[in-house]
Formats: structure tokens, C-alpha cells, sequence
């Protein structure tokens, strides 16, 4: 007889269920037995990441654990995650991450694991953890590579809505896979949220609030990556919603009408006062690049969304046959591992590297990874108060995931 206590496992018309006719809970996913874990190799918000060992074929994998919610409100497996899986399951492409299964436990129902093809950094790790500086013809292949799976996913109808640098992943043979499509959704012709893309990232459409948008966010985020590539700190690191705008205008000089047709009509555009005199700085920021580089940061951060490059203009852009051209990926040089070493000795091996003011950015972008308050180095630069915006949930449960404010 069943255990009393043991509530009856029931399908959608309240039929109960006996497990054993479907081989435990597994159905078609495979048992996380059949991987063993390894080490963390990163947390994210609906869970931790591991590394892996297949056991049935010696493979490493990276398993990325689907958080279940019980919390009354949320109840069950979230959204994004389901979204996630799907999308990445619905591509296939060298430069996105590749979902191989879905793995969960044998005997309850609240393990599930996305089973992904393992990278050995992402970006985020190399800039903080290695000494590293990118020579030119590197940065041009890491670019090449995130425009070309940006084009993909583009061309399938697809907005990442969360490029950063901890969500582009750099495989042992110097091929950069885009992860974390939990912010991903398919392109729709109606109102979206502007709350998504890590702060840093976020283009200034959304910025200014507006509901309709397109895969041109993605092209903004990687103009920021690409100046922070170049100079291995990020480019417009705002503490608000505020302080970005203010230091997207510092850097490209103020939007208007002109220059961007319907900036006076998004939500927000009345309720800054831009210093309109400012010039355009990047030459400046990025001194030392060639001119098609630096046209080539202009054009990838222009304000209007409409004729900022789309990835496949990017990709045929002069920065790309100008010498020296991108490296293959296979001649990117090897780093070491940091994945497997814990946050406090990286911390420790950080701080051996870094000298100097070097060494107090690096202090600031840990403390922003471990979520504490952001302190910004010059703060005159600043202007006060934090001004944050509110947005109604008219979107879909996807956004019950909050984008965060640095890099990671
Ligand atoms: N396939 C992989 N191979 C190696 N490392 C990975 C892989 N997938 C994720 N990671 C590591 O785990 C971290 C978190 O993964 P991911 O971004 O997919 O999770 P998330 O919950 O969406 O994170 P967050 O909310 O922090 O952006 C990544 O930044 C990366 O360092
Ligand atoms: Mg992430």
C-alpha cells in the first residue's frame, strides 16, 4: 500500500501517477548520475555552475543548475530557464554555447541541469585574473567572433538582451562561445521591457526607457566590450541608471533630435538636463587605436539604434581588413585556468599581479562581484543622487530576472 504520508504524484487531470511506468522521473533526459561533478565554475542567479566529468564517455561538460522556486509566488521551474534551454537547444553555431541534454535527478523532481559543452574562462575571469593585455590582431578575433554569433542569433529573430563579459566564454581553442540566455527572447513587435542588459551594457534607448527596441541593443554591448577589451577595464562603468547616461554623454557628447530622430519621445529624454556642448571623447579614451578603429567603436555606439551597425555590417566594416587582421582563434594564446581555483585565492593571485591603481579597480570590480555597494574611483565625475527607474511587469515572467549593475 502507499505511504499515507507521501502525497500521490498526479498529472494535469489529477490522474495518479506511478512512476516506475516512466522509468523513475527521468523520461527522455538523461540521469545526473551519469556525470560526476568536478568543481564550480561559476554561480549564477538560478544556480550554480560545475564542471563535469561523463562518466560514460570520459567527456567534460559544464552542468548549469536549473533552480526550482517554491516559494508560493514563483512556484516551480522559472521561466528563463525553460526559455533558455529551448532557445539554446533551437541553435547551433560555433560561436554560441551548445546545450548537449537536459539531466535530472533519478528519484525527485527538483534537480534539473542544463548540460552545456564546457569553455575553459569567460571573458570577465581573463580581464580581472590573468595580466593579459589583448594585442590588436586578438581583439579583432575575439570581435570577429562575437559579431559572427551575434549574426546568428539576429538572423533567427533572437535579442540577447544580456551581453557582457562574463557571459562570452573562451573554449581552450580560442573559440568565444555567447552563454546565459536567460535574458534571450525572439524579437516581438510589441512593447518589451527596457530593464534588461547588465547597466554597463545598456544601450541608451533602453536607458532612456524605450518599449520598443531591437536586436540593436546586442550592437551597443559590443561596442562597450570592444573598448573594454582594448582597455582591459570597463568602458562606461555607471553605478545608476543616472551616472550611465551621464557618462555615455561625457564619452559621445549628448543625444538630440537630430542626430537621433524620436530621442525627445522616449519616456525618459525629458528628465535629464544633457549638457548639449560636450564632444565626442572616444579618440581621446581609445588614443593610440588606428582611426577605423576608433570609427569602428563610433559606429557600434551610435545613438541611434537605426543606424548603429547591425552585426553583419559590423562584420564586413573596414576595422576587419585593416592590418593587422584578426588572429585565427587556434593562434589566440593560451591562458591559465582560473576556474578551478577558489574566488579568495584568485583574489590573493589578483593582488599579486596588480600594482597600484591597477590594484584598486581590481578591488572595486571584485566588491561589485560580490555584490556589495559600488565605489567609484573619481567620483567628481560624478553627479548626486541615485536615480532609478520603475518599470511595470508588462513584459513576461522573463523578467522577474533583474539585470544586474557591473559586469558580472
Ligand atoms: N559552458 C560553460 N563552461 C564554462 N563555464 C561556464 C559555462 N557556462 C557558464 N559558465 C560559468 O558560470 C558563470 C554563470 O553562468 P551563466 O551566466 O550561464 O549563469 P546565470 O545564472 O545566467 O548567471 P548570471 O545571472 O550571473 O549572469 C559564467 O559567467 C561562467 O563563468
Ligand atoms: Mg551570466
Amino acid at each position: 500500500m502507499d505511504d499515507p504520508e507521501v502525497p500521490p504524484l498526479l498529472t494535469i487531470t489529477n490522474k495518479p501517477i506511478n512512476k516506475d511506468d516512466y522509468g523513475g522521473f527521468l523520461g527522455t533526459c538523461t540521469s545526473v548520475s551519469k556525470f560526476e561533478k568536478l568543481n564550480q565554475l561559476g554561480e549564477g542567479t538560478y544556480g550554480v555552475v560545475h564542471r563535469a566529468v561523463d562518466v560514460r564517455d570520459k567527456s567534460i561538460v559544464a552542468l548549469k543548475e536549473v533552480r526550482i522556486f517554491a516559494d508560493g509566488k514563483r512556484d516551480g521551474i522559472p521561466n528563463t530557464a525553460l526559455r533558455e534551454i529551448s532557445l539554446l537547444r533551437s541553435l547551433r553555431h560555433q560561436n554560441i554555447i551548445g546545450v548537449l541534454d537536459v539531466a535530472v535527478a533519478d528519484d525527485h523532481l527538483d534537480e534539473i541541469y542544463m548540460v552545456m559543452e564546457f569553455a575553459q574562462h569567460d571573458l570577465a575571469d581573463l580581464i580581472d585574473y590573468s595580466a593579459a593585455k589583448f594585442t590588436v590582431s586578438e581583439v579583432k578575433c575575439l570581435m570577429k567572433q562575437l559579431l559572427e554569433g551575434l549574426e546568428y542569433i539576429h538572423s533567427r529573430g533572437i535579442i540577447h538582451r544580456d551581453i557582457k563579459m562574463s557571459n562570452l566564454l573562451l573554449t581552450s581553442s580560442g573559440v568565444l562561445k555567447i552563454a546565459d540566455f536567460g535574458l534571450a527572447r525572439a524579437f516581438v513587435d510589441r512593447p518589451m521591457t527596457p530593464s534588461v542588459v547588465t547597466i554597463w551594457y545598456r544601450s541608451p534607448e533602453l536607458l532612456f526607457g524605450a518599449k520598443s527596441y531591437s536586436s540593436s541593443v546586442d550592437l551597443w554591448s559590443a561596442g562597450c566590450i570592444m573598448g573594454e577589451l582594448i582597455l582591459r577595464s570597463p568602458l562606461l562603468p555607471g553605478a545608476s541608471e543616472k551616472e550611465q547616461i551621464d557618462r555615455i554623454v561625457n564619452l559621445l557628447g549628448a543625444p538630440n533630435d537630430r542626430i537621433w530622430p524620436g530621442f525627445r519621445m522616449l519616456p525618459f529624454a525629458r528628465s535629464f538636463r544633457l549638457t548639449t556642448m560636450r564632444p565626442n571623447t572616444l579618440n581621446k579614451v581609445l588614443s593610440g587605436q588606428s582611426e577605423a578603429t576608433i570609427n569602428f567603436v563610433n559606429e557600434l555606439l551610435t545613438y541611434d539604434p537605426a543606424r548603429r551597425l547591425s552585426a553583419r555590417e559590423a562584420l564586413s566594416d573596414e576595422y576587419f581588413y585593416e592590418r593587422p587582421i584578426a588572429l585565427d582563434p587556434s593562434l589566440l594564446p593560451t591562458f591559465p585556468s582560473v576556474k578551478h581555483i577558489s574566488d579568495e585565492a584568485k583574489r590573493a593571485d589578483a593582488k599579486l599581479v596588480q600594482a597600484g591603481g591597477q590594484q584598486q579597480q581590481q578591488q572595486q570590480q571584485q566588491q561589485q562581484r560580490q555584490g556589495g555597494s559600488v565605489s567609484v574611483k573619481n567620483k567628481s565625475q560624478i553627479k548626486s543622487g541615485s536615480y532609478s527607474f520603475e518599470f511595470g511587469e508588462d513584459d513576461l515572467p522573463e523578467d522577474m530576472r533583474q539585470p544586474k549593475r557591473s559586469r558580472r
